[in-house]
């Protein structure tokens, strides 16, 4: 046996005596600087807000951070970051603040005023039943569940998304992460009709928010009479023909959580479609543009957040895939994705940086939060680590990958 034989042989061997050990250790090490600065600017946050009854969402220019009403559709992100932060430190500090930023939240349980009841408690109250599960936090749960219900559409088969008077009723991809509100509750002592509706959106939506080459529309509108499609535009995306990088991450990360609680094969397959278009487009550094069309790149923004999203979703869709290559394929795409983001200048090390995840883009086209850091951006980089640490074994046994 030649010497380049006996190497191969033997770098095999090492492989597959103790992959996951050293991936983890690397893993860990690589990321640890992240969640240090995640850790300590989540203390400053605690620490600059502790009265406030208003939610910190985005970073001005004058780089503090811009915070909105309970009612607004992130507001659930800063306690949702708090709670996760509290489930990988088990730190008392982080505890009590969620409980606090989470208990601010309780009156949205019976907002009717869009679809984005599903984003304000899944992250808030969703985290809470997760890390310290309650009988209180439950019944919140369950209320907010019904609320959101109360927007499903039987004609249409969808939870319509906004009211406003530009579309008759409007659907928009980011609506998939608001069915987890309606599975969850399904499943704890809600309705078979919550899990029916949710189940229905995700198939409307599997129909007619998906192109052929597995990217995505925005907003589909339709109509209450018949149940038909009217339109398909955009509002945050390049054109109506364009790829919105965010909302191609909601779709990966939504199908995959549709799966998780339905077991439908065709979710399934969905959220591998989107995650390879995705994949497909995305810059050789591994941090998508605000949108995957925009005619402006390399010279236009980036939206980190839409990365983090897709990091975390496809981390989960990885723990579903039974095929050994196409499961590495997903996490290490994914791995990919978080160690670009945990590292400058995504990762906001600057001195007197408030954030943690900076150059997220909110709406381009509206000219409103471009290229700083936004709270969901945070938030989802966080879980995406929680995510990649416990499916290589690195996270501490409370946590875990959903
Ligand atoms: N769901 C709103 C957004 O992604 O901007």
């Amino acid at each position: 046996m030649n010497g380049l034989r006996v190497a191969l042989l033997f770098g095999v061997c090492i492989a597959l005596l103790c992959p996951m050990e050293m991936r983890s250790q690397d893993l860990t090490h690589k990321l640890a600087p992240a969640l240090s600065l995640a850790r300590d600017r989540l203390r400053q946050m605690v620490i600059a807000y502790g009265d406030s009854v208003r939610y910190p969402r985005s970073i001005l220019p004058n780089g503090q951070w811009r915070t909105v009403r309970p009612t607004d559709w992130t507001s659930g992100f800063f306690p949702g970051c708090l709670w996760q932060m509290a489930g990988i430190t088990r730190d008392s500090f982080f505890l009590r603040a969620a409980e606090r930023w989470t208990n601010g939240l309780e009156s949205v349980q019976t907002y009717d005023g869009s679809h984005d009841i599903g984003f304000i408690m899944v992250c808030s109250f969703g985290n809470a039943q997760r890390v310290e599960p309650c009988p209180e936090y439950r019944t919140v749960l369950l209320q907010s569940a019904r609320t959101l219900l109360t927007r499903y559409n039987p004609t249409v088969g969808c939870i319509r998304s906004w009211d406003n008077r530009k579309w008759e009723f409007p659907v928009i991809i980011d609506n998939m992460m608001n069915l987890e509100l309606l599975f969850w509750a399904s499943q704890h002592g809600g309705t078979r009709a919550m899990y029916d509706a949710a189940v229905s959106h995700a198939e409307r939506t599997m129909k007619n928010h998906i192109r052929p080459d597995g990217s995505t529309y925005h907003v589909v509108d339709y109509d209450t009479l018949t149940g038909r499609v009217l339109a398909k535009n955009t509002h945050q995306g390049a054109s109506d023909s364009s790829t919105w990088s965010r909302g191609q991450a909601w779709a990966i990360y939504g199908f995959t959580m549709a799966y998780r609680y339905s077991h439908e094969g065709e979710f399934l397959a969905t959220a591998v479609r989107v995650a390879d278009a995705f994949l497909r487009r995305l810059p050789a550094d591994h941090v998508p543009y605000w949108d995957f069309d925009t005619p402006g790149i390399p010279n236009e923004p980036r939206d980190a957040s839409a990365g983090a999203v897709a990091a975390s979703g496809l981390l989960e869709l990885s723990s579903f895939i039974e095929d050994e290559v196409l499961r590495r394929r997903y996490g290490d795409a994914a791995v990919s994705i978080l160690l670009a983001l945990a590292q400058a200048p995504y990762l906001q090390t600057a001195d007197g940086s408030r954030g943690i995840l900076g150059h997220s883009t909110g709406s381009k086209p509206a000219a409103s939060e471009v290229d700083t850091d936004l709270i969901y951006g945070d938030y989802y980089f966080i879980e995406a680590m929680r995510r990649a640490l416990a499916l290589e074994g690195a996270a501490n046994q409370t946590e875990s990958v959903r």
